[in-house]
């Protein structure tokens, strides 16, 4: 038996697979974020623990046996989020999340102190990512920075509580800009552009090894007998793609989470930092994958519930059908964007209203606005060189079968829907958890889930969102400083 956790933006998720890959049980606890100044995005560490004690000792309850049972511990954490550690390991402030965008005037510090940094690391410093979160601590908190020893992010920190040790792996590290991401080992260079070195980093395993046991006093109070081994895990994003089984050079899929994500697997490590592609490491030895972020997928869903008072499922069921593109635009940059644009400034819109826009014809604009900036996506990784033919999706907005039409036709690409797409991250922290046990070949294990559906692109829907997408770019470029 194997428990798979993932410290998700918005939940907490621990999930019991069994031999057999079966998913026996799953347990959910809620997070939420705080925003305490404009741009600012965190998460109290200790949120993410208790959290995880109320998901484990839920499956306890239900399920004591198969809990008992566990020999591995697999883990999936949301990615570049900084926690940072005093001497004696105390976490010394909240932790500042992956959609934070507050290091905008660190991220150029960051590459003039470093000028290869975007050949090492394969990626354009951008404000989400690790290193520029500590350039900022440094200045605006210089006692806190004085005071850390090691940086930590979110899953390696959990690994800390679970086992006492301090392990990361690839494809998380790969997000940090602290990776030499081609050779897999951290970079001198980019730790000493930012004020570190190695002694403020974890050791460094492959996400399919062994990483530590949990603790004899945790697994206690679980029921189990031998305390089970915690594998080295993954980024959310590489943990999702373990999941539906996307290892293999082409293997493409549409994360629909808080952010939204376009993953590909890639022949090599093939940094395109031009169009603020993420070129990372991937969770099993000697693979890699490039990434287009768009940081408001369906939290911007989310956002248009609050404003609109309604639950998101109503929403969703009032999008019109057959589906013909909303009159509206929306650009989802409510906490800046990522792919292409690099840009922590920018914000969002909704444009072109007139007396005849209603609710779900807003709702409409907001799915699709999201389907544009995946679209933008796609064209940065095409741009590169890397070939997408058809993707898979996951995430919690999988759920949403108009929003999936929706991408099919925006992308103009096939899309799948999978069994249970939507606990993508935390199965396949299960899987690597498998891994680190047996020591199988990922080949063996991480095949694809069973595919619901094949949702086509409708060509007349897709040549309409051709040219509204012409309209949500220009509206973009030409909206200028009314966006910042
Ligand atoms: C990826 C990224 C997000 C988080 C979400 O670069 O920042 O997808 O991993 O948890």
């Amino acid at each position: 038996m194997f428990l798979g956790l993932d410290y998700g933006t918005s939940a907490v998720k621990a999930l019991l697979v069994d031999g057999e890959q079966n998913v026996i049980a799953s347990e959910s606890v809620h997070l939420s974020v705080s925003r305490p100044k404009p741009g600012h995005s965190e998460q109290n560490p200790a949120d993410w623990w208790d959290a995880t004690l109320e998901a484990v000792e839920a499956l306890k309850r239900s399920h004591p046996a198969q809990l008992a049972a566990v020999s591995g511990i697999g883990l999936s954490g949301q990615m570049h989020g900084a926690v940072l550690l005093g001497a004696n390991g105390a976490v010394l402030r909240p932790a500042i999340l992956w959609n934070d965008v507050r290091s905008v005037a660190e991220c150029a510090e960051f590459e003039s102190a470093m000028p290869d940094s975007r050949s090492v690391t394969g990626n354009i410093a951008m404000p989400g990512f690790t290193a520029p979160k500590l350039l900022w601590v440094r200045k605006h908190e210089p006692d806190i920075f004085a005071a850390t020893r090691t940086v930590l992010l979110p899953k390696a920190w959990i690994r800390f509580q679970l086992s006492g040790d301090m392990i990361e792996e690839m494809s998380d590290a790969a997000g940090t800009l602290w990776l030499d991401v081609g050779r897999r080992d951290w970079s001198d260079a980019a730790l000493a552009a930012t004020g570190l070195d190695r002694s403020h980093m974890p050791s460094l395993v492959e996400g399919s090894a062994p990483a530590g046991r949990l603790k004899p006093e945790l697994a206690a109070r679980w029921g189990m007998t031998t305390p089970p081994v915690i594998a080295g895990g993954a980024g959310d994003n590489a943990a999702g793609a373990i999941g539906l089984g996307a290892i293999r050079p082409g293997d493409a899929f549409v994360s629909l989470g808080t952010s939204g994500v376009l993953f590909a697997c890639t022949d090599r490590f093939r940094p395109y930092p031009d169009a603020a592609v993420h070129a990372f490491c991937h969770a099993v030895p000697g693979s890699w994958h490039q990434m287009g972020v768009t940081l408001s997928a369906a939290s911007s869903l989310a956002w248009w519930a609050g404003v609109a008072g309604q639950k998101e499922a109503a929403l969703l069921d009032e999008i019109r059908l057959p589906l013909k593109p909303a009159e509206a635009l929306f650009l989802p940059y409510l906490g800046g964007e990522r792919t292409p644009h690099n840009d922590g400034a920018v914000r969002g819109a909704f444009a072109g209203l007139s007396y005849d826009t209603d609710r779900p014809a807003l709702t409409q604009a907001v799915l699709e606005g999201v389907a544009f900036s995946m679209r933008d996506c796609l064209d940065a990784l095409r741009a590169s060189g890397t070939q997408i033919d058809s993707a898979s999706v996951i995430g919690g907005g999988s759920r949403s079968r108009s929003w999936i039409a929706i991408i099919a036709s925006a992308l103009d690409l096939p899309l799948k829907r999978l069994e249970a797409g939507e606990t993508g991250g935390a199965f396949g922290a299960a899987r690597l958890a498998r891994l680190a046990v047996t020591g199988e070949s990922p080949d063996i294990i991480c095949t694809p889930p069973n595919t619901v559906e094949i949702v086509a692109p409708d060509p007349g829907l897709a040549a309409q969102y051709n040219e509204r997408l012409a309209r949500y770019r220009a509206l973009h470029r030409n909206a200028g400083d009314a966006l910042r």
